[in-house]
């Protein structure tokens, strides 16, 4: 398909969703999640149109999809690891969660495997607070890890 007619679909599906919420400026974030669900991420010429349906600053449509980090404005793998990064977890043993992760898939976090399949990500709290360390792998909920039993949980997924 040539980049045209695919930006011309893309601009489509945006005006779909801009429109199921009747074009309002307050529901942006629903918006991007919406069309982040439906192509993985938020890609600069997504995020213009998005800006333009809505008539508001590209700027402000890129602040709201960098800050969120269930949001995505690069390729992400098919599976999402998000370990939580925040104080509970982290003082329950996220650091050596993080290092069996990084062993088990050999990349760093903010990078995506080779082969598209997994990308490692710190998040903010996930509400599993008591029962930290705790991480999703997009929307499945972990705790009470230990590096073992992360690794066990992503060789599922292998
Ligand atoms: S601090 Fe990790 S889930 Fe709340």
């Amino acid at each position: 398909m040539k980049l045209e007619s695919m930006n011309k679909q893309v601009t489509e599906e945006i005006q779909k969703v801009v429109e199921k919420y009747a074009g309002r400026r307050e529901k942006l974030l629903q918006i991007l999640e919406e069309i982040n669900d439906v192509y993985g991420y938020l890609n600069e010429y997504v995020m213009k149109e998005v800006a333009k349906s809505l008539c508001i600053a590209t700027s402000e449509v890129y602040g709201v999809a960098t800050f969120y980090s269930f949001l995505n404005t690069t390729p992400k793998g098919k599976y999402i690891i998000r370990l939580c990064q925040t104080i509970s977890c982290d003082l329950a043993g996220k650091k050596q969660i993080a290092n069996a992760l990084r062993n088990e898939l050999g990349i760093e976090f903010g990078q995506t495997t080779s082969d598209g399949k997994f990308s490692l990500e710190f998040t903010n709290c996930i509400g599993m607070c008591n029962q930290g360390p705790a991480m999703l792998i997009n929307d499945e909920v972990y705790y009470n890890l230990d590096p073992e039993k992360a690794v066990e949980i992503v060789k599922k997924y292998q």
